[in-house]
């Protein structure tokens, strides 16, 4: 074989966008050590009288067979989520989300419009080549929970192989987020405000919204159950109420997105986009 053409095939491959997971194939493979530990554990303590003998014995059965258990279902569980949400998967969960989201996202031409934790950059990406005369904006921590699988540079490499320029990524917290008042022409989000413990999240939305121009629109997807978010209806209608204009809660586990059953097994149910123009 040509040694050219095997150059330029691995290089083609180097530059192939990578979003990763939103769980991580680490996530499964950590409990999968848990489950095996708790197992040999299990053995060694409780199916045999090598160690332990009489109540000890019993004690350790029950417990480290039962942890076993609970630890199998769980990597099995995190096991069939990372291969739903896997955009090189059969379901490409994550990126039916995505592409549902940005197709929201509406930039006049010169405009800017945010993504606001947006991991791996997959949203902002997608809504840039939805406004190729605008630019998009995608901020994060990028600490926390994905600090091993989202980061900046990923976000810039996955723009650069995508061919996709009118993107730029910063650093920038959901809680108090480090633009102006009515900076940018649209704001997006997905699956950003339930991360973030302790704090209203409907208090964040308006945050999101405070960045907003007047007239921009917005689309945010999260898991917009009443327990996360309280009664939403209300917050639509305290919206309206403000001026803000076709405002809509849409409830994308109904089969916009996925359907009702496929979003209770995932631990999606609640799964909304909040859509409308400032
Ligand atoms: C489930 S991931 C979703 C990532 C991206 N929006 C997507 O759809 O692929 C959640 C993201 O929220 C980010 N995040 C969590 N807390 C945040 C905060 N306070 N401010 C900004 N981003 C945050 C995480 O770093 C992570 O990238």
């Amino acid at each position: 074989m040509n040694p050219d053409s095997i150059r330029s095939r691995s290089d083609v491959m180097q530059e192939r966008s990578d979003y990763k997971n939103w769980v991580p194939k680490s996530m499964a493979l950590g409990l999968a050590g848990g489950t095996l530990a708790a197992f040999v554990l299990f053995l060694l303590l409780g199916a045999t009288d090598i160690i332990l003998k009489g109540t000890p014995r019993l004690i350790c059965a029950i417990l480290f067979g039962a942890g076993t258990l609970v630890l199998l279902f769980y990597t099995c569980w995190m096991a069939a989520l990372h291969r739903t949400f896997d955009y090189n998967g059969k379901r490409k969960l994550a990126k039916t989300i995505i592409d549902g989201t940005a197709g929201y996202v509406k930039l006049p031409e010169g405009g800017t419009g945010l993504d606001v934790g947006c991991g791996s950059g997959a949203l902002t990406i997608a809504a840039a080549k939805r406004n190729p005369k605008a630019e998009m904006v995608g901020c994060d921590i990028w600490s926390g929970a994905y600090k091993a699988v989202f980061s900046k540079r990923r976000c810039e490499n996955n723009a650069k192989a995508e061919g996709v320029t009118n993107v730029r990524f910063t650093e920038g917290n959901a809680i108090r987020l480090p633009f102006p008042d009515e900076s940018f022409d649209a704001v997006t989000s997905n699956y950003v405000y339930h991360n973030i413990a302790g704090h209203d999240k409907r208090q964040l939305l308006l945050e999101t919204l405070r960045v907003l121009k007047k007239g921009g629109s917005f689309a945010i997807h999260d898991l917009m159950s009443q327990a996360r978010y309280g009664d939403m209806n209300a917050f639509v209608k305290a919206l309206k109420a403000q001026g803000y204009e076709d405002v809509r809660l849409i409830n994308t586990a109904d089969g916009t997105f996925m359907g009702k059953k496929e979003a209770k097994w995932l631990g999606l149910a609640g799964s909304a986009l909040l859509v409308g123009k400032k």
